[in-house]
C-alpha cells in the first residue's frame, strides 16, 4: 500500500507556482491577485479562508480578504460581487460557501463573472469542463486528478466508482474521470443515497472516490484488493483529545481499508491540501489570462 501524500505534492506545486510568479515579476508582469469573500463566522470557513490567504503568500500572489457579518443582505453581497467583477486589479475571486440561509448560493455563484470564477462553480465553467473545453475546473476534482497524475496511477479502462453527487465534487469528478484524456478514460459509476447496492458496486471498483460526507462510510468489505481509494470526506467529528475539540474524519474507514489498497489518501493530508493548491493554479491561470482573455 502506498500513501498518497497530498500535503507534500501541494507544497511542491506551490513552489512551482511561486517560481513562475517570480519570473512574471522579474519581467515586469502583473502579480496574480485573488480576492476572497467570507460571510459570517463559520469555524470551518474561517480556517479554509485563512489557509487560502496563506497559500497566496506562499505562491507570491496578492490577496484581498473581504469579510461580512452574517446579516449582510443578498443585494449587498451581490453589489460586492459586482464591484470585484469590475475591478481590473482582481484576476479571480471566490465567495466561501456555505452562505447564511437567507442568501441564495446559486444566485451568488451565477453573479460572479465566469472569467474570474477561479472556484469553477459558475455554470459556464461547469458546462465547459463537462464537454472538455478550457475552463476553470472546480478545485477539489482538479486536485484529485492531479494526485492521480503525479502518482502515475493508470485510469484508462478502469472501473471508477464515485460516491456522492454534489455539484462541487461528485458530479464534476465523475465528468472528468470519463473524459477521453489522462487522467480519465475510466468507466464511471456514480453512487448516492438513492443507490440500492452500493457495497456490490464498490467491490467492482478499481478506483473509489468517496465524496458524500459520511464519516467512515467506506468499509473494508466494500473494497477489492489492490484498489485505489481517494477520500474526499472532511467531517468535523468531536474529539476530546484534540486542541480544537474536533478532528477531521474522512469518508473511508482508513485503518481497515488501507491494507487492501494499492494507493490511498489519508485525511487530513490527502485531497484537502490539493484543493487549495488547485485554487492557486486557477488563480495563476486567471492572472495570465490563459483560459479567458
Ligand atoms: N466551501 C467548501 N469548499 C469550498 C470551495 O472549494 N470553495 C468555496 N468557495 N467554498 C467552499
Amino acid at each position: 500500500m502506498q500513501l498518497i501524500d497530498g500535503k507534500a505534492i501541494s507544497m511542491q506545486i506551490k513552489q512551482e507556482i511561486a517560481a513562475e510568479v517570480a519570473e512574471i515579476k522579474a519581467k515586469g508582469g502583473k502579480v496574480p491577485h485573488l480576492a476572497v469573500i467570507i460571510v459570517g463566522h463559520d469555524g470551518g470557513s474561517e480556517t479554509y479562508v485563512k489557509n487560502k490567504v496563506l497559500s497566496c503568500e506562499q505562491c507570491g500572489f496578492k490577496s484581498t480578504k473581504i469579510a461580512f457579518e452574517s446579516d449582510i443582505t443578498e443585494d449587498e453581497l451581490l453589489a460586492a460581487i459586482d464591484k470585484l467583477n469590475k475591478d481590473n486589479d482582481v484576476d479571480g475571486f471566490i465567495v466561501q460557501l456555505p452562505l447564511p440561509k437567507h442568501i441564495s448560493e446559486q444566485k451568488v455563484i451565477e453573479a460572479i463573472d465566469y472569467k474570474k470564477d477561479v472556484d469553477g462553480f459558475h455554470p459556464i465553467n461547469v458546462g465547459r469542463t463537462s464537454i472538455g473545453l478550457p475552463a476553470f475546473v472546480s478545485a477539489t476534482p482538479a486536485g484529485i486528478l492531479e494526485l492521480l497524475k503525479r502518482y502515475n496511477i493508470e485510469t484508462k479502462g478502469k472501473n471508477c466508482v464515485v460516491i456522492g453527487r454534489s455539484n462541487i465534487v461528485g458530479k464534476p469528478v465523475a465528468s472528468l474521470m470519463m473524459q477521453k484524456a489522462y487522467p480519465g478514460n475510466a468507466t464511471v459509476t456514480v453512487c448516492h443515497s438513492g443507490t440500492k447496492n452500493i457495497k456490490e458496486i464498490c467491490k467492482e471498483a478499481d478506483i473509489i472516490i468517496a465524496a458524500m460526507g459520511s464519516p467512515k462510510f467506506v468499509t473494508a468489505d466494500m473494497v477489492k484488493d489492490g484498489a485505489v481509494v481517494i477520500d474526499v470526506g472532511t467531517t468535523r467529528v468531536p474529539c476530546a483529545e484534540s486542541k480544537t475539540g474536533f478532528k477531521l474524519t474522512g469518508d473511508v474507514d482508513f485503518e481497515n481499508v488501507a491494507p487492501k489498497c494499492s494507493f490511498i489518501t489519508p485525511v487530513p493530508g490527502g485531497v484537502g491540501p490539493m484543493t487549495i493548491c488547485s485554487l492557486m493554479k486557477n488563480t495563476l491561470l486567471a492572472g495570465k489570462k490563459e483560459i479567458y482573455k
